[in-house]
């Protein structure tokens, strides 16, 4: 599509100051023609005129073209300039068709697979009428108890900014006038994963170097790939809310990194503000956030009661104003809007698209391959022979497997584990049994006797257990990790009677699984894996396909480690006794290890693979060369896999404590039976750099590591000298 020359500065000539206003509100879709909304209450008191509602700029949350076109329509007749309304939505994982939450994604290790992922979401999502998607959410996370950690790549900057900017780079592709292309908006600046204790719109206090060196990065990535706004988080970092953090907005992101897109606030942040105990009225917080360059206000009642007042009052000025609405309507343009208020979007495009046998494909393949295989004896894969399987758990013939955040998908669109397999294995004999409930307080083991009944007659036993897929995503943090209600007791039960068993985890954070660990012979978690889950589930456990997931996040012994992370930073007093033995006076436990029970980057396979080597064509390098790194797997096994290389760097000695480890790059290869691949990675200054006490970004000459392997497993080692 050609780009658009309509002429914003003549349209902006010849807005009233109301009608400028209106483009810096968004509305929930509900809201248009209602008279309450969630949370926000009736929009009398959010101060919205029917003449206010008719000037808006942009709106939110939508099920279909038919509700979109019928919203833009109606908008743009009562308009007085006919200008149309933007459609913004969460595009997370899917859009009609689910694929895994980011979590698992993340754990793909793949941003092909991402973009491939993305592409899907874009088009289906711009055929229904959305022009911009809040994503990505690339908030950097460390504690399993906060509910979006399911929204999120996990803890590690690299990983993150690497599938942020891959989601950015799809979404928007080369030129968002195209209609199968849509704007991104990257979330949520900043730090809000760092909420203390796991708990959700908690407070966040965080060193600047800590912000710089793990929270900013992913963000920063996004914008260079183009992301086109930012949505500044509910938090308070360091005593002041994001929205009207100066620091955060006017020196980092717009001075600092130049950013001068859009900022739109997180869902009635400004009227958070009074809440904060930091603004006085909706006049107060209203103004705080435009001043700190908020340009569009997302359902509150700051901007249209009172920004038009202010201006009056001239504490705004109309050529701030101008500046924010220009960008609106720039992006407008950009989208093609003036033209084609419809982005190319329709009913006819939308049912083709949504669920099409290619996008079931594609929701399969990444399904399969964000599946963790967390442990296995040998049980798995279990051979397709067998005739009589047992599929027992909450989660056996569950179909809500979608996952927090899944836009427009619909549980009854997923396929169940027990789908999957009987689509895999049409002729077996499949007995299914829930056994008890998902949900914390749900005491209840009625259905226990059933449920071994049925793992003593079976040849093998599919487990699958988990936690609700309403415990994560938004609001929802937990203080209990482990798998709640009956299930623990139902899986000793279960795992008594027949060790030719393997669970399969529904999850949206990491899990507590230490007794699962030592009594389960095979753990498969397949986070929430979207609308084609339990296929790929089966065709896993079933060894139709190889799992090759490692994961992002660190699943902890025990609740009391959270937060808990590879790249941590030495302390003076390292434990050295063996993992379950307690050292005092060291940093250590009484009762529990100090190590995750799966940490950061691990994962298994059916392959078995050897790391051969790891080769430096140099021990020295200076801030103008380049050390290159190969590292050398082999693939024993008969079966064809994919590894995750990951390459680990550590400074020796520095000016400021640096991690024990962090991850410098990462490459996923096929491997074939019996074959072995060379990776190669180039290590330069610029990764060894850090932030010191003065907050540069710096290397140091000195001496490091580098490694290959994974977080506590690291199997090779060598050093080199930066000079
Ligand atoms: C969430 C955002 C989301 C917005 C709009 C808020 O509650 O924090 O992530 O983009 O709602 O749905």
């Amino acid at each position: 599509m050609a780009k658009s020359n309509f002429d914003i500065n003549k349209l902006l000539s010849q807005m009233t100051l109301e009608e400028k206003v209106g483009q810096l509100i968004q509305l929930n879709s509900m809201f248009i023609g209602e008279t309450t909304a969630d949370i926000t209450g009736p929009k009398e008191q959010l101060g919205v005129s029917d003449s206010m509602l008719a000037k808006i700029g942009s709106t939110l949350n939508f099920h279909s073209f038919a509700e979109v076109k019928a919203l833009q329509d109606g908008h743009m007749e009562k308009d007085r300039l006919g200008i149309p309304l933007l459609f913004m939505m969460d595009v997370i994982h899917g859009y009609r068709t689910i694929f895994p939450i980011p979590l698992a994604l993340g754990a793909s290790f793949d941003p092909e697979l991402v973009k491939d992922c993305t592409r899907m979401a874009a088009k289906e999502a711009s055929a229904g009428g959305i022009h911009v998607t809040f994503t990505p959410m690339v908030d950097y996370v460390r504690d399993a108890r906060w509910g979006r950690v399911m929204e999120t790549c996990g803890e590690d900057p690299l990983v993150n900014s690497v599938m942020g900017a891959a989601q950015v780079e799809a979404f928007q592709g080369d030129d968002i006038s195209d209609p199968e292309n849509i704007a991104t908006c990257v979330k949520h600046f900043a730090a809000y994963g760092g909420a203390e204790a796991g708990r959700d719109y908690n407070t966040v206090e965080l060193s600047e170097r800590l912000l710089r060196e793990c929270y900013f990065p992913a963000y920063k990535a996004c914008l260079d790939a183009g992301a086109n706004m930012v949505m500044p988080s509910f938090n308070s970092l360091n005593g002041v809310p994001s929205i009207a953090n100066k620091w955060l907005i006017q020196d980092v992101l717009k001075g600092e990194w130049g950013f001068d897109g859009i900022i739109i606030s997180d869902y009635n942040a400004i009227g958070e503000l009074l809440k904060h105990g930091i603004a006085q009225n909706a006049k107060d917080a209203a103004l705080m956030a435009f001043e700190n360059g908020c340009d569009i206000d997302m359902m509150s009642a700051g901007y249209c009661s009172s920004l038009c007042q202010l201006v009056e009052e001239g504490k705004v000025s109309e050529k701030k104003i101008d500046e924010a609405v220009l960008k609106v309507l720039e992006l407008k343009r950009e989208l093609g809007l003036f033209e084609d208020p419809y982005h190319g979007g329709s009913t006819e495009k939308e049912e083709a698209l949504c669920l099409c046998p290619e996008h079931r494909a594609i929701a399969l393949r990444a399904a399969e391959e964000c599946a963790v295989l967390l442990k296995n004896n040998g049980t798995l894969p279990f051979s397709k022979d067998i005739k009589n399987i047992a599929i027992i758990g909450p989660f056996a013939d569950s179909n809500a497997i979608k996952g927090f955040w899944a836009c427009n998908g619909l549980d009854k669109e997923c396929v169940s584990v027990a789908e999957g397999v009987k689509n895999l294995l049409p002729d077996a004999k499949i007995t299914v049994a829930a056994g008890c409930s998902a949900e914390w307080n749900v005491c209840d083991k009625d259905g226990f006797a059933e449920a071994v009944e049925a793992a003593r007659n079976a040849d093998a036993v599919i487990l699958c257990l988990g936690e609700p897929q309403n415990y994560s995503g938004e609001g929802n943090s937990r203080a209990d990790l482990g798998l709640p209600g009956e299930q623990m007791a139902l899986a000793r039960e279960v795992l008594a009677v027949n060790k030719n068993a393997a669970a399969v985890l529904f999850n949206g954070r990491p899990l507590v699984l230490t007794e699962l660990d030592e009594i389960a012979p095979a753990i498969l978690d397949m986070f929430f894996p979207g609308s084609e889950g339990g296929n790929a589930a089966a065709r896993l456990l079933f060894g139709e396909a190889n799992p090759s997931g490692k994961v992002t996040m660190s699943f902890p012994k025990s609740v009391g480690q959270c937060p808990i992370y590879y790249n941590h930073p030495s302390t003076g007093r390292p434990k050295a006794r063996p993992e379950n033995v307690h050292q005092p006076y060291a940093s250590s436990y009484i009762g529990c290890g100090n190590k995750a029970l799966y940490p950061f980057g691990h994962g298994l396979s059916y392959s078995d693979f050897s790391y051969e080597s790891l080769e430096l064509d140099t021990d020295r390098m200076s801030a103008d060369s380049e050390i290159n790194v190969r590292v050398t797997v082999k693939n024993n096994g008969d079966r064809a896999g994919k590894e995750v290389v990951q390459l680990y760097m550590r400074d020796l000695c520095a000016s400021a404590v640096r991690p024990v480890q962090s991850l410098i790059a990462f490459k996923k290869v096929d491997i074939g039976a019996g074959e072995t691949v060379t990776v190669d990675f180039t290590i330069t200054e610029e990764m060894l750099r850090f932030y010191n006490f003065r907050c540069e970004f710096i290397s140091e000459p000195g001496d490091f590591e580098v490694s290959a392997g994974y977080a506590d497993n690291l199997i090779l080692t060598k050093k080199f000298t930066l000079e």
